[in-house]
């Protein structure tokens, strides 16, 4: 990609995992937030940020009317799209990017799990791939100290803090690029993101800022934080 092209950008939204860290119940992308289904929040986030104009949802398989019919009762500012998912999330990345029309030039690929995540920060995603970076990643100085241990558990050595960078979604990639990693994915090695198939190819990843409302929801005290997100921005008049 060159800075000026003018193609439309699309986001992938794997959204056919199980959630079984937050424990029994529906697909976690189908649990409610604040009383609507994660991924309206997802989508509804993607759409307001005005740079996407197409997104395809990867729904799990027993789900995808329910979902298909779920998003077209909303109204959104970009165009929706249901797929089926499949069983990895790198599949369900996979199996959304076909099928995507010619005139798309930039690709996001945003978790489901990640309701909250800011316009601002797809906005700023996708302006880094527009101006040149073939793939790009937000993230977050990492908090904790991190140290590596071995299998019996004992410390190898604490490694250094400053380096590291949380990775989150969504990630911006050109699209070529981002067909290239899945195409050369070794299956036996499923990748936690799709960056991590752009760097096996040796393309540079950039990192952008990310933001602490970008976070994955993963076990059940993630949904109280984000009720509690939720709870400050409707205080807010912000939703
Ligand atoms: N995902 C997917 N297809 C899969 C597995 C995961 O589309 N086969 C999606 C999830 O729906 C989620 C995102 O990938 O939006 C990140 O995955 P994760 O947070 O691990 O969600 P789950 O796999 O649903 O949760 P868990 O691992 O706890 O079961
Ligand atoms: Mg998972």
């Amino acid at each position: 990609m060159t800075p000026g092209d003018l193609g439309r950008t699309a986001a992938l939204v794997p959204a056919a995992g199980r959630g079984e860290r937050l424990g029994p119940g529906a697909p976690k992308a189908l649990r409610p937030l604040g009383g609507i289904p994660m991924l309206v929040h997802a989508v509804r986030a993607l759409a307001a940020s005005r740079v996407v104009d197409l997104v395809v949802v990867a729904a799990p398989e027993d789900d995808v009317e329910a979902v298909a019919s779920m998003l077209a009762d909303q109204e959104f500012s970009a165009e929706v799209v249901v797929v089926t998912g499949g069983p990895t999330r790198q599949d369900s990345v996979a199996r959304a990017l076909l099928g995507l029309p010619d005139d798309i030039d930039v690709v996001l690929v945003h978790d489901a799990a990640r309701p909250l995540v800011p316009a601002e920060v797809v906005g700023s995603v996708v302006s880094a791939v527009r101006s040149g970076h073939p793939a790009v990643v937000p993230g977050l100085p990492v908090v904790d100290t991190i140290k590596q241990v071995d299998a019996a558990c004992d410390v190898e050595r604490t490694v250094d803090r400053e380096s590291l960078r949380a990775i989150q979604t969504p990630q911006g990639f050109d699209r070529a690029v981002l067909q290239r990693a899945h195409a050369a994915a070794d299956l036996d090695a499923v990748a936690t993101d799709d960056a991590g198939l752009v760097e096996r190819l040796g393309t540079r990843v950039h990192v952008v800022p990310g933001h602490e409302e970008a976070f994955k929801v993963t076990t059940p005290l993630d949904v109280v934080i984000a009720e509690a997100i939720l709870a400050r921005r409707r205080a807010a008049g912000a939703v």
